[in-house]
């Protein structure tokens, strides 16, 4: 039997295949690493012949790919680029897919199916490849690639993993959540685990208090259909910030195994007290009404700060604060990792001086990078000190002109079958479970006012009080030292 695999986008002629997924094949493809014989098969409804779909593809490598294009390698690339017109919901148009791949000279027995599509679609698709018989593995493997959002709540999310689960094997399933194809994001868990001196420290006796940002500086533009559904919440909260909050609480995984990684995950997930109201900041960005495709009387939030707790040895009382929104000051995510003051300071500082404490700084994008900031004595003083960074960059470390896009990785992981970076169904379930109880207490009587800021601000005054109870500050570890 030949190895050869052929990726089917479903919905190819949207906007992710030629902004992601297809420069992100053709990245790999140029480093050697796209398995050879590789085909590359679009299927929509729109009409377009394979010239046609391959120059819509080749404008997207341009526009996209972060370089000029090697129209050599392009054109090799792009004999493996092929599209077929159907319906992705009609069992007959699924079946001649399939029938054409097979059929394809040099032959073809793996199949990754990439649904690209809008998530209405899903679960039909699914049911129709079973009922198609395309999940069955006796001719060579089948995957499944389920683009977020996974589900609105939690009731949706499970009635998706039934439908899934109706065709396909858990194993034959990879549900993207592309924050953890970010080199920075996996580098987490090399960062922990692959050296000793942070872990002894990682936990409630010398953590104060761990802080996640998501900001974005853009405002939710021709988006705003989707978004005014969605709110923060959902759109990333929900997936990335909890995946990140999940790599950095985790217990230590015995092998880098996808099981063994995921099943830590839950047990993080499900260590997660039920978040009280009273610690949730709903926000929304002054002007949001007005966005295209946004009700004018629109109650979604646009920004969201959150105190989570973990109920388990390692972070009992450790306060995880999270935030995320659009039209904010900056695009940065960044993890902050406060550590407690020295229990007793020996030194002969002024009476109102305070040591300031040390705060490890996970710089996930877009200046990426580790910053650790430390006290140090000022020179030439007696007893002055003054806090300083030690800081690593990727840039300057590993030479880098830029960083492989999350897609690439993930592409490649499907292709070989890895899915450690790709989130389980009882994961997926559980982060719901989470955000479920926030997003309804928002509608409830008992919500905290939905308040306003000013775009390019840095989030509502809330956000700060929020942290103030607890005499914390939003501490800017990143791009910017210093607080907001
Ligand atoms: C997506 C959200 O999942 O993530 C978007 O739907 C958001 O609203 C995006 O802008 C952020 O991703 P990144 O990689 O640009 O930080």
């Amino acid at each position: 039997m030949n190895e050869h695999s052929a990726i089917v986008i479903f919905g190819a002629s949207g906007d992710l295949t030629r902004r992601k997924l297809v420069p992100a094949l053709f990245s790999l493809y140029l480093k050697g690493r796209l398995p050879t014989g590789t085909h590359i098969a679009g299927f929509s409804k729109d009409p377009l012949t394979d010239e046609e779909f391959r120059a819509r593809l080749r404008d997207g490598v341009e526009e996209f790919g972060g370089g000029p294009l090697d129209t050599a390698a392009w054109e090799v690339f792009a004999a493996n680029l092929s599209y077929i017109q159907g319906d992705f919901t009609k069992l007959a148009d699924c079946q001649r897919v399939q029938a054409e791949l097979m059929d394809r000279e040099g032959g073809i027995s793996n199949l990754l199916y990439y649904l690209a599509t809008p998530p209405a679609f899903f679960a039909t698709i699914v049911e129709t490849l079973g009922a198609a018989g395309m999940a069955a593995e006796d001719k060579g493997w089948r995957r499944i690639v389920i683009e977020k959002p996974f589900g609105s709540d939690l009731a949706s999310a499970q009635a998706l993993n039934r439908a899934i689960h109706g065709a396909f094997d858990e194993h034959q399933v990879y549900r993207i959540d592309h924050y953890l194809g970010k080199e920075t994001a996996q580098n987490i868990l090399f960062f922990r685990f692959a050296n000793t001196i942070f872990e002894p420290v990682w936990n409630r006796n010398y953590v104060h208090q761990v802080q996640i940002t998501m900001a974005e500086s853009v405002g939710v533009g021709h988006r705003g259909a989707y978004y005014d559904q969605a709110g923060v919440l959902r759109d990333m909260f929900q997936n990335h910030m909890l995946q990140l909050l999940s790599l950095v609480a985790i217990e230590p995984p015995a092998s880098f195994d996808a099981d063994a990684v995921r099943n830590e995950k839950v047990k993080l997930l499900s260590a997660i007290r039920r978040v009280d109201l009273h610690n949730t900041v709903p926000a929304q960005y002054e002007g949001y009404c007005e966005e295209p495709k946004v009700a004018p009387d629109s109650q979604t939030a646009t920004y969201a700060a959150l105190r989570l707790l973990v109920d388990n040895w390692r972070w009992q009382d450790v306060p995880f604060y999270l935030r995320s929104g659009k039209a904010l000051a900056q695009k940065v995510t960044e993890i902050l990792i406060e550590f407690k003051c020295p229990p007793h300071v020996m030194f002969d500082l002024p009476e109102d001086y305070h040591l300031t404490s040390n705060v490890l700084a996970l710089c996930i994008q877009p200046d990426e990078g580790i910053h650790l900031r430390f006290e140090s004595k000022v020179p030439d003083t007696a007893e002055e000190t003054r806090s300083v960074d030690m800081e690593f960059h990727y840039r300057s470390s590993f030479e880098e002109e830029r960083l492989p896009d999350a897609y690439e990785r993930l592409l490649l992981d499907t292709l070989q079958g890895d899915a450690a970076l790709f989130t389980r169904s009882d994961e997926i379930e559980m982060a719901w479970r989470l955000i479920d109880p926030v997003v309804e207490g928002w509608e409830s009587p008992d919500a905290p006012p939905l308040v306003t800021y000013p775009v390019g601000s840095w989030g509502p005054v809330q956000a700060d009080e929020l942290l103030a109870r607890e005499d914390h500050l939003w501490i800017r570890g990143c791009s910017i030292a210093g607080h907001d």
